[in-house]
């Protein structure tokens, strides 16, 4: 039996901010059923205050102690449940982890972090769960990777532990001043170059270095790392070491993202019985005060609010595109300047137009059901869930071919009645084809025959698990 030991920042339904949280709620069950007997996969998280009172109260302690990291001497207590028949292991520490507010963003993320991956390797043995590969998803799991090998692989009980080490986006890489190396991090002077990049500290950099095997979320992005427009300063070091990288596309949760069992919806429809998708729009124009009309066409934008998921694309044609007869829902947070030109679009469009600055999961599932078009124009997009969310719930998606929106969504075109692809695609990063591919797929929309195919087609893409978790575990092969 092969052990798999997930170790990330965060993970659905516990504690989430943005895709990592999904992959990590919903991946490990998946290769654990891929893999049945022959695996047992696990995953290791800080207990954030955010987890709720009910999934407290199913934990149990398994491990109390104290962990070294540079000179101090730190509490460590490991909870664990199970959850889709998977045993989650929490690092609980009140004074890092027991905050308020977003999960990370402190300024002291280089020591949280730090201690999260010292105290979770520290406990293996003593929770028997020494794995056969350490899983590391991005920057905050970096330092698991780095000191397995730089402390641990001495010790007999860690020396055949195998590492993969997962970027989910390369733009954060935990980056830090290099004075931090010994005091905040505990690692000797003498390992500063495997740990800087550019003189900074750079976590990304030294796990790509010291990790058997790199993968990233989707085959394109693997690729587009490669080369400087995409891989944020890290290109040298992934073309060094391409013969470990490896690119597999993510899928979602098919329990969670379920329009015919979603409880947050109004209507419940399937792919095979689409009709009653009109409902939960009607439902959600009624919420929004919009009016109720089944014959309008209502797009979508459901991201964070910043230039590179293709806001700077979508602000110079917003107006154009509302001069049509359309609804334009936008949901999401980021930079002040997109947060008040959606709040100036609704103002100027009041009868076509919401905007919701905030970000729900509920909202953002009442938005999926109701909408029929779903812009994504991001510049680059290592994998992309929301795509593939809006695919399951019936909107046909605009995207810009790059990362995962390339590899999940191929361009709608029709030969002697057989229709191809899934959603509308353009290549360049341009307002204008954004503007033009938008509009191709509204007239589609306007096509009720042809909607009703194509709508169908895309509610059947598959885009659950199955297929990846067989590739995450192909890929745990080639390590041994
Ligand atoms: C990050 C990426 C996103 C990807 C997700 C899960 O949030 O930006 O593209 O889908 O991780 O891997």
């Amino acid at each position: 039996m092969r052990r798999i030991l997930f170790i990330g920042a965060e993970a659905l339904p516990f504690a989430a901010t943005g895709g990592l949280g999904d992959v990590l709620g919903s991946l490990p069950a998946e290769i654990q059923q891929a893999g049945g007997e022959n695996v047992d996969v696990r995953v290791i998280m800080p207990l954030y205050k955010a987890v709720s009172d009910s999934f407290r109260a199913q934990m149990t302690t398994i491990y109390e102690s104290t962990v070294r990291l540079g000179w101090r001497q730190i509490y460590v207590g490991i909870r664990a449940l199970k959850y889709k028949g998977v045993t989650y292991y929490f690092v609980d520490n009140e004074q890092y982890f027991g905050r308020d507010g977003k999960l990370y963003g402190h300024f002291d993320d280089a020591e949280r972090y730090a201690y999260f991956c010292e105290a979770a390797l520290s406990c293996l043995p003593y929770i028997d769960f020494v794995p056969d590969v350490l899983h590391a998803h991005d920057w905050q799991a970096a330092l698991a990777i780095i000191y397995l090998k730089l402390k641990y692989k001495g010790d007999w009980r860690y020396g055949r532990v195998k590492t993969v080490f997962t970027i989910h986006n390369i733009e954060y890489q935990g980056k830090y001043d290099p004075y931090i190396l010994g005091n905040i991090f505990g690692i000797d002077e003498k390992h500063l170059g495997l740990m800087t990049y550019d003189n900074c500290i750079n976590l990304m950099k030294a796990a790509i270095e010291c990790c058997d095997m790199v993968s990233t979320v989707s085959p394109t992005y693997a690729s587009e790392i490669k080369d400087p427009t995409f891989s944020h300063g890290l290109h040298h070091q992934l073309i060094k070491e391409q013969n470990k990288l490896r690119g597999i596309l993510n899928g979602i949760d098919y329990d969670l993202y379920n329009p015919e069992t979603d409880p947050v919806i109004t209507a419940k429809y399937s792919a095979k019985a689409p009709a009653k998708k009109a409902a939960n729009k009607k439902a959600l124009q009624q919420e929004l005060a919009l009016p109720v009309r089944d014959d309008v066409p209502m797009v979508a934008l459901i991201s964070r609010l910043v230039s590179h998921k293709g806001l700077d694309l979508f602000t110079p044609i917003a107006d154009k595109l509302l001069e049509d007869d359309i609804q334009l829902v936008v949901l999401g947070m980021g930079d002040q300047n997109y947060e008040d030109f959606m709040h100036g679009l609704e103002e100027r469009h009041r009868d076509k137009v919401r905007s919701l600055i905030l970000y729900n999961r509920d909202t953002s599932k009442k938005i999926y059901a109701a909408c029929d078009i779903f812009l994504m124009p991001s510049k680059s997009e290592p994998c992309g869930l929301s795509q593939m969310i809006a695919s399951r719930y019936g909107a046909i998606p605009v995207v810009r071919e790059t990362g995962g929106l390339y590899d999940s969504i191929k361009p709608y075109y029709e030969v002697d009645g057989e229709m191809f692809g899934n959603g509308f695609t353009f290549a360049n990063y341009s307002a204008d084809e954004l503007f033009e591919r938008t509009n191709a797929a509204i007239s589609l929309w306007r096509d009720k025959a042809t909607r009703r195919k194509l709508v169908m087609k895309i509610m059947k893409t598959d885009f659950s698990w199955g297929a990846s978790a067989e590739k995450y575990l192909q890929m745990y092969d080639e390590l041994f």
